[in-house]
C-alpha cells in the first residue's frame, strides 16, 4: 500500500511522462514542417516511448490496487529556431526527468517502499540511455557547420528508428 504522499508523486510523474510525450510530438511537428523527415520520425518514436513510460506507471499504480489520476499540464513549446535548439531543449528536458525520477526514488527509499524502489530502477537505467542518446545527437549536430553530410547521414539514421516496447 502506497502512502498518499508517494501515490501523489507517482501520479505526478505519470502525468509528466504524458507531458513529455506531448513535448516530443510538438518537436516532431516542427521537424516535419521544416522537412527534416528523419528527425521528425525520431521524435514521433520518442513521443510513443514517453507514452509507454507513463502507461508503465499507470499499470504499476493499478497493480498496487490504487488509483491513477490523470491531469493536464502546460502546453509544450511548439516553435524552435533550429534543429540544434530542438535537441538542446530535448536534452535539458531529459535532465529534468532524471532529476524527477531521482527525487521520486529518494521518496520511496525514505519510506522503505521496496516495490516502488525496485520499479523505479528501470526508469533510472532508461534515463542514462535517453540522456546519452540526446547528447550524442547534439555532438553530431554541432559538426554540421563543418560537414553538411552529417545532416543527411543523421537524418537517414534517425529515419530508421522504430518503437518496440519490451513486454512487461
Ligand atoms: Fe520518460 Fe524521456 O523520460
Amino acid at each position: 500500500m502506497l502512502t498518499p504522499s508517494l501515490l501523489d508523486k507517482l501520479n505526478d510523474q505519470m502525468n509528466y511522462e504524458f507531458y513529455s510525450s506531448q513535448v516530443y510530438l510538438a518537436m516532431a511537428a516542427y521537424c516535419s514542417s521544416e522537412s527534416y523527415d528523419g528527425f521528425a520520425n525520431f521524435f514521433l518514436v520518442q513521443s510513443e516511448e514517453e507514452k509507454f513510460h507513463a502507461m508503465k506507471i499507470f499499470r504499476f499504480i493499478n497493480r498496487l490496487g490504487q488509483r491513477a489520476v490523470v491531469s493536464g499540464m502546460d502546453n509544450p513549446q511548439n516553435e524552435y529556431a533550429s534543429l540544434l535548439e530542438t535537441f538542446e531543449h530535448a536534452y535539458a528536458h531529459e535532465q529534468t526527468v532524471t532529476k524527477r525520477i531521482y527525487d521520486l526514488s529518494d521518496a520511496a527509499w525514505a519510506e522503505r517502499e521496496h516495490a516502488t524502489i525496485h520499479f523505479l530502477q528501470w526508469f533510472i537505467d532508461e534515463q542514462v540511455e535517453e540522456e546519452a542518446t540526446f547528447d550524442g545527437i547534439i555532438q553530431k549536430l554541432r559538426r554540421i557547420d563543418r560537414d553538411s553530410n552529417v545532416f543527411y547521414m543523421l537524418d537517414a539514421e534517425l529515419a530508421k528508428r522504430t518503437f518496440s516496447p519490451e513486454a512487461e
